[in-house]
Order: C-alpha cells, then structure tokens, then sequence
C-alpha cells in the first residue's frame, strides 16, 4: 500500500508517501515560521494562504522524491481535524480534489492520533493498552488506548497548551519564536532550581492540566510583580535560569500526571508526542522522573513537530481496517 498524506492543520504545508512497514519514502515539510515569525504566533489568514500557494509545489516534491507518479499510489489521506479551519480547509479540499481526479480512496486523519502514531515510525511495534500523551502546540491531553479506534479521553488542559506555554514564556522574555526550541536551547545554561515557581496540580486526583500560572509566574519574574517594569525588572533572574526554571516546573507537572494516569488506568507505557516531545531535555527528564518502572516512546526526532509522514502512517492502519471516507469530508475545528 502507497498513501500521498497532506497536512494543513496549521503553519507546516507537509505531504509524504508511505508505504506498508510502515516505510517514509517521502516526506516534505514547508515551514511557514518565517511568515509568522513577525506576529510572534500563527496568524490564521496568512496560513490558509500560504497553505494554498505552497501545497501543490509539496506533493509534487513528495510524489518526486518517492520515485512515483499518482498511477503507483493506493489511496489519499489528509488531516481533516482539529486545527485552523481555513488552514485545515486548502488540504481537505486538495485531498478530495486528488482522490476523485485520480480514482482513489480518500482517508481522514485525526491529527492528535497521528501525533500519537508517530512513535511507531521509529519501528518498534507498541503493544495495547498503553497511555498516549500528546504535548503539541494547540493540545496537552493524556488518553488511555486500548486498540486500533479504541480511545478514551483521560484529561487535558484547560487553559494554554504545554508547547503555547513554552511559546508565551519565550515572548515574555523576548527571545523569539517559535518559544520552544529557544527556551530548551536557552535552559542548558542555567540552573533548573534557581527560580522559585508553581506546580498547577488541580485537585488531588486531578488528570487535568494548567499552564496559565506558570506563565504569568515567569512574566512576574521577569517585569516584576505585576508586572510593573515595561520590560526586565533590574532583580529579574537571567534568562538561562528562568528558562531551566520553567522546564523543571512543567516536566514535574508533567511527570506527575502520567504518574497519576498510570495508576488509575494500570498502565506502565506511556506514548508520547506532539512538537513538545522535539525537546531533548524533556525526555531525560521524564525518564528521570518516572524512572525504570515507565516505558515512555518517543517518535524519531523530526517525526515530533507538524510532518505528513506521522498522517500517512496513521493512514495505514485505518486503510487496513476499512476506515475509509468518501468526498462528503468535513474539515472540523475541533476536535
Ligand atoms: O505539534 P506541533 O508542531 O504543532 C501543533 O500541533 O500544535 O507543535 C508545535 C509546538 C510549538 O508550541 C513549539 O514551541 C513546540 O511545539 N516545540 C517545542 C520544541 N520544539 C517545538 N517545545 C519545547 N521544546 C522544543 N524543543
Ligand atoms: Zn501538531
């Protein structure tokens, strides 16, 4: 089986072929970062757009790139949900487009499943139940899995999501976008126990998360209580400190409701994904603190943020059991 996978949920225009293994024999990635980078966050207009000026260029190159022409392939897939609705919109329609001018089945993909799925592109065959954590930049949500569609929401955030949280502390200190990888590459330096700042656990057996207190910490931290300076107050920790500050503080969290999960649902592998999960220093630091009692999997490092590869694998597996959708796909916001 061959699968041309789209993805436009948000700011990466991605398309790959994959093929039964599952095997990536393509996989082309047009970051948007640059046209985004002056607004410091993904401006939804500017996405649909570029989405729509970028994506034909992207599946020629994946279909270039795999050696193969449309007569090769088995089916079309796209991410049909959740996401930016007008971003989401340029893939659905390209993907229907293909499928009925080509003669193939068309598949719609959960984006959060894909992110998911993308620990198995690092060929390790996962056996069920296990504990699946997405850690992206529009989502923090733990589930149980039990099988092939079989799923169980656990808990989730109820306010930003982790990888919005690293975005928002890389603003406040003005270090750039996208936060993420500044903010893991800034907290090397510095000393994870040096700024003091809080631990969102909800109620005891809480499986929800919060963000919003620990960002509004840092901005104190950092202008001051209140946030009474226009920019860094002149007692503000450094940077590399209030970076490695921050990390320690949501990987506890972080660290803590997998532990909690695990408990309550009797699992002890955890799969993780979603751009958060690029971070190198979260990694260690969850295996740290869960210690040898946790499986944690990780997908391959450039399968963690937006890819198409991680929808085509997801792909496969729904072709195989039939799930299959006809050209009445929706794009849908939510999820
Ligand atoms: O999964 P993704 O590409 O898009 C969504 O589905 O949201 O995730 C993007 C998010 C951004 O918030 C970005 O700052 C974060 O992943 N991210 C990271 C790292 N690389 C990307 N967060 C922490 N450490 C990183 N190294
Ligand atoms: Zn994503």
């Amino acid at each position: 089986m061959k699968i041309l996978a789209i993805e436009t949920t948000c700011d990466e225009t991605a398309a790959a072929v994959v093929t039964s293994g599952p095997e990536v024999l393509s996989d082309i990635v047009y970051s948007q970062i640059k046209e985004h980078e002056p607004y410091g966050g993904v401006v939804p207009e500017i996405a649909s757009r570029s989405h729509l000026e970028q994506l034909t260029c992207v599946i020629e190159d994946a279909l270039k790139k795999a050696e193969l022409t449309p007569a090769d392939l088995d089916a079309v897939a796209v991410a049909h949900r959740p996401g930016l609705i007008g971003a989401l919109l340029v893939g659905v329609t390209t993907a229907k487009a293909l499928a009925w001018a080509w003669n193939l089945p068309l598949i719609g993909v959960h984006h959060l499943e894909a992110h998911l799925e993308a620990a198995f592109l690092a060929g390790e065959e996962i056996e069920h139940p296990y504990l699946g954590v997405v850690i992206s930049g529009g989502h923090t949500d733990m589930h149980r899995v039990d099988g092939e569609g079989e799923t169980r929401w656990l808990g989730g955030t109820r306010d930003d999501a982790l990888g919005e949280a690293f975005d928002k502390v890389a603003a406040v200190m003005g270090l750039g976008y996208p936060g993420g990888p500044i903010v893991e590459k800034t907290a090397l330096e510095g000393d994870p126990t040096a700024v003091k700042l809080p631990r969102t656990l909800l109620g005891e057996d809480s499986l929800d998360f919060s963000f919003s207190g620990i960002k509004t910490a840092v901005l104190y931290k950092w202008r001051g209580m209140n946030a009474v300076h226009k920019d860094k107050a002149p007692d503000a920790p450094s940077p590399e400190d209030l970076c490695a500050s921050f990390q320690a503080a949501v990987f506890d969290v972080l660290a803590e409701k997998i532990r909690r999960a695990s408990r309550q649902e009797d699992l002890h592998t955890v799969v993780l994904g979603g751009g958060v999960t690029a971070n190198k220093t979260l990694r260690q630091g969850l295996a740290d603190r869960l210690g040898p009692d946790y499986k944690l999997v990780f997908p391959p490092p450039r399968f963690t943020t937006d890819n198409a590869a991680m929808i085509g694998a997801r792909a496969l597996r729904q072709l195989a059991r039939g799930d299959v959708a006809d050209l009445e796909l929706m794009a849908q916001a939510q999820p």
